[in-house]
């Protein structure tokens, strides 16, 4: 058994953890990054990215599909399922191999296999060919192990019919009745790529309302959108268990409550979607015996990204949410610049979150009710997508923006999106909300015409009550 002496080592080679190693190499760090499975983590393998490449392919289908009335007819569409996902993973082969490329150039090694720690400066690392290996970190140890999906009581994953969101985004066929359990970011995601290529979609969602914690006239967006193409929606549901029928479909018990009854449903299936969240991967590390404090799987960090153990940091979902990526890598470049002795922290005022439905909602900063919670008196600024010449053009109408400001001072405090590229929008909303901007910073700023981002500064004029393009009432 060999020892190798690093400044430090991060475990779990995701979002967090590559974008830590890489930033250790270039602050001249000795590195290593290990990894069990492959570069890239949930989001480049299985999560974001591959998600995103069917998410545009949806888009696709159905603006062609649905061309007819923009004079774009094309008979004979076709989808091709396995095509399509050789394309997919194809993507995320390009990116995974970027990946290993940066960390190369960046000088930090990569360690393929299990690593656990055994000391507050040590990692034993059981590689590929099962050798094991200790390693030693004069500096600080990383763990950056992100999370992994729930499953619940009654629907066991057979890889085929009932499964998570992995399996989801490489399915062989479009499945004709497909139900999700769980009307989160992943199942309204997922699910509302299978319903544009021609799934029957039943969402089934244990709350009052999908997505929840977004701002609820977003929501109410996307809902209509899923309802009107045939989704049918059940809050205040919980999916109890399932039994598989003799044609091969599967019948899932669902318990509905309101406040006199409690009913049970039967729904049919092909497929079931298991999208319930995600847990953090804090256990079975070594952690807890090393002196680490792991809250439910979460482990608990300070401003600088450091545990109750000062040589170990911990990054991205597993030290807590909200479960982004690009949260996950501004914590990565964080810890590492600690770690490299520069004077860093974690001090950002909002992380932007972007779900891809139909329309995209993207959001930072507080909503109107959680800015009323807080006991702030606010103003609020809407713009429609209709009253934009881009989105017309574009025939992409539905949706609003949404600015929520301090009513005294105008301090931007949210902002809310719903509508076509939402998720490109929100970064000048994050931009805004990061820069404590009031409403005239953004309303006052010329915005290129005719673009989307129009909706931005037409809505913060709003708040102030001259917005140009629609009447302030
Ligand atoms: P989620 O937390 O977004 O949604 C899970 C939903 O399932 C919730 O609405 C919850 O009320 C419901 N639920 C829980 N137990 C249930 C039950 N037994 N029956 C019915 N409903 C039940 O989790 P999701 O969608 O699995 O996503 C996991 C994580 O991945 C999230 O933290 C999310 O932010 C992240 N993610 C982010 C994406 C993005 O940024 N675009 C894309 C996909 C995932």
């Amino acid at each position: 058994m060999s020892t190798s002496t690093y400044d430090s080592i991060v475990i779990g080679g995701g979002p967090g953890g590559y974008t830590c190693a890489i930033r250790l190499g270039q602050l001249g760090q000795k590195t290593v990054c290990i990894e069990k499975e492959e570069v890239g983590g949930v989001c480049l393998n299985w999560g974001c990215v591959p998600s995103k490449a069917l998410i545009s392919m949806a888009h696709t289908y159905e603006k062609v599909k649905h061309g007819a009335s923009i004079g774009l007819h094309a008979d004979g569409l076709r989808l091709d399922v396995g095509e399509m996902q050789l394309w997919k993973d194809g993507i995320v082969k390009k990116q995974t191999g970027a990946v290993r490329s940066l960390l190369k150039s960046n000088r930090a090694e990569l360690l393929y296999g299990n690593a656990r720690v055994v000391a507050p400066d040590k990692v034993q690392v059981t590689k590929r060919d099962g050798q094991t290996e200790t390693l030693l970190a004069t500096k600080g140890i990383v763990i950056a192990t992100g999370s992994s999906t729930i499953e619940i009581p009654g629907f066991k994953f057979d890889s085929k019919q009932i499964i998570g969101a992995r399996e989801a985004v490489s399915l062989r066929e479009i499945p004709r009745r497909l139900l999700v359990i769980g009307g989160g970011v992943i199942g309204l995601e997922l699910g509302g790529v299978y319903q544009r290529f021609g799934s029957d979609l039943t969402v089934i969602e244990a709350t009052s309302s999908l997505l929840p914690g977004v701002d609820s006239d977003c929501t109410a967006v996307v809902q209509k959108r899923l309802i009107k193409d045939g989704a049918k929606i059940q809050t205040n549901a919980t999916a109890k268990g399932c039994e598989r029928n003799s044609d091969g479909s599967i019948s899932v018990f669902v318990e509905t409550k309101n406040a006199e009854s409690v009913t049970t449903q039967t729904y049919v299936a092909d497929v079931v979607l298991v999208a319930v969240g995600m847990r953090p991967n804090g256990v079975g590390l070594g952690l807890e015996e090393c002196g680490v404090k792991v809250e439910r799987g979460f482990v608990p960090t300070d401003a600088f990204g450091r545990t109750n153990v000062p040589s170990i940091f911990a990054i991205g979902d597993v030290s807590g949410g909200p479960m982004l990526a690009h949260k996950a890598m501004k914590e990565g470049e964080v810890v590492a610049e600690v770690l490299a002795g520069l004077k860093m922290a974690k001090d950002w005022v909002g992380i932007p979150a972007a779900i891809f439905t139909e329309p995209e909602i993207a959001t930072v900063g507080l909503t109107e009710a959680q800015a009323k919670e807080k006991g702030l008196s606010v103003v609020v600024g809407k713009f429609p997508f209709s009253a934009l010449g881009r989105a017309l053009a574009a025939n992409a109408t539905d949706g609003f923006f949404k600015v929520v400001a301090q009513e005294k001072t105008h301090e931007v405090l949210g902002i809310h999106i719903v509508g076509s590229s939402a998720s490109d929008l929100i970064n000048e909303g994050a931009l805004a909300v990061e820069m404590h901007a009031f409403l005239e910073d953004i309303g006052l700023t010329i915005h290129a015409h005719p673009t989307f981002a129009e909706g931005l500064m037409e809505a913060s004029m709003r708040a102030l009550g001259h917005a140009i393009h629609v009447v302030n009432r």
